[in-house]
């Protein structure tokens, strides 16, 4: 018989396994400074392209004397306890009416991780006899809420509208059988693409079929839309979404987030969501910093729009300098490129060291193997003349790459 801890530790998982060599350089790097565009990574300052602050928020000096004063006011502790039992405030429910408004939503229930809220969120909605249709590359919080679901799920290739059809009559056939419901879910911008999900093909389906449809738009909120209500804005479906999501994590720049519906469905969250009766309410300071920051989106929309300048200057520059940015239409900028993992590791490896840019790596088996996805996010807080800099970095290893030079035995972190 196995013990336990053997079998995790002769398989650490398909991360974990390159953990030895990759520990603190290309997985769990330490960036340090303060957080934006120019950031400390062992010892050099190197221009940042990592990290989802789109609105530069995170550094905001208005945002950060709020987040300050609230946290000398309430510490971290408060409120203790959950909502429901001892944890709800005036903020907490200030929030809710304020954030539901913005998105033009009857109610929202403010919940204390975006990742946990969606599972949970899943959870509360459906029973056995609904059947679930998804796209195929929704995020992991929307595959481990499906993964809880008791009842049938069906998935549909990522934005193939034609196939999504086929599985909601395959799902109308068995609801009709089981007298359950249906439930799509998809995102407003895939965070590793930039692609937008073809809400608006979907909301045209409930002409068809009967169905309602969960959102998780965690990075078309403050980004995407006239007023940065998000990917249902930009589309003309906000109304047509039944239950949006959104998280503080992205241009928020906070931890948390929430859902957004009808009043008697936010109701029904409030009594129901697991993750969030069984849970601390979310801190004061995070509460009283997320309606400054909400505060900040409806007063500035320079933000929005100085982000999208530099959007459109980095992706249009990639372009026309020829590298593929794949069907982006958010701020997500993916460059594609083909490549080994060693090449992968020692490309990046050279931008850090050699050309002083920061930006993640997306390597298989997260993506196809002989593929590599280097993925800039901008910020309204980057220049132009980051961008510059970068297109002129990634253009000399892009040569590099293309003669081989960076065909040797990887450098691993030191
Ligand atoms: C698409 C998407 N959904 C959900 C989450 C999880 O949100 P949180 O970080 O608030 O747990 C993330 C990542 O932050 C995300 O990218």
């Amino acid at each position: 018989m196995k013990d336990l801890f053997d079998k995790v530790k002769a398989n650490m998982g398909p991360l974990g396994m390159h953990a030895k060599e990759a520990h603190h350089y290309y997985t769990f790097p330490k960036l340090s400074g303060e957080i934006g565009p120019r950031m400390e990574f062992r010892g050099k300052t190197l221009l940042n392209w990592s990290l989802n602050n789109y609105l530069g928020l995170a550094n905001n000096p208005e945002v950060r004397a709020v987040d300050a004063d609230a946290a000398a006011k309430y510490g971290m502790g408060y409120p203790m306890g959950a909502r429901m039992m001892s944890g709800n405030t005036d903020f907490h429910e200030q929030f809710e009416r304020e954030i539901a408004a913005f998105v033009s939503k009857e109610d929202a229930l403010l919940v204390n991780f975006g990742y946990q809220a969606m599972v949970s969120a899943i959870d509360a909605l459906v029973d056995r006899h609904d059947v679930i249709v998804y796209d195929s590359e929704s995020h992991a919080c929307i595959i481990d809420g499906v993964r809880l679901h008791m009842g049938k799920r069906f998935v549909f290739p990522h934005n193939d509208i034609a196939n999504c059809e086929k599985q909601l009559e395959r799902a109308t056939k068995l609801v009709e059988e089981t007298g359950g419901a249906i439930l799509v879910i998809t995102e407003g911008v895939f965070g590793m693409r930039g692609d937008q999900g073809k809400l608006k093909e979907i909301v045209e389906l409930k002409k068809k079929f009967k169905f309602r449809l969960l959102v998780d738009d965690a990075h078309g909120l403050g980004t995407m839309g006239k007023t940065g209500a998000g990917t249902g804005e930009e589309q003309g479906v906000q109304d047509e979404i039944d239950v949006y999501f959104g998280t503080f994590a992205k241009s928020f720049a906070g931890v948390g987030g929430f859902l957004a519906s009808d009043k008697a469905i936010i109701d029904y969250f409030r009594y129901n969501m697991r993750s969030q009766i069984y849970a601390k309410a979310l801190p004061m300071p995070m509460v009283i910093g997320a309606l400054k920051r909400l505060d900040m989106m409806r007063k500035h929309p320079e933000l929005k729009e100085k982000l999208w300048t530099i959007v459109n200057a980095l992706q249009g520059g990639l372009t026309e300098a020829g590298f593929n940015i794949g069907d982006t239409s958010s701020p997500v900028t993916p460059v594609y490129l083909n490549g080994t993992i060693p090449e992968a590791t020692n490309l990046i490896y050279d931008l850090r060291e050699n050309y002083g840019v920061f930006c993640s790596m997306v390597v298989y088996p997260v993506i196809p193997k002989g593929m590599i996805i280097l993925r800039l996010i901008p910020t309204a807080v980057h220049t132009l003349e980051d961008v510059t800099f970068t297109i002129d970095a990634f253009k000399a290893i892009r040569t590099k790459l293309t003669s081989g030079e960076y065909q040797t035995e990887s450098i691993l972190a030191v």
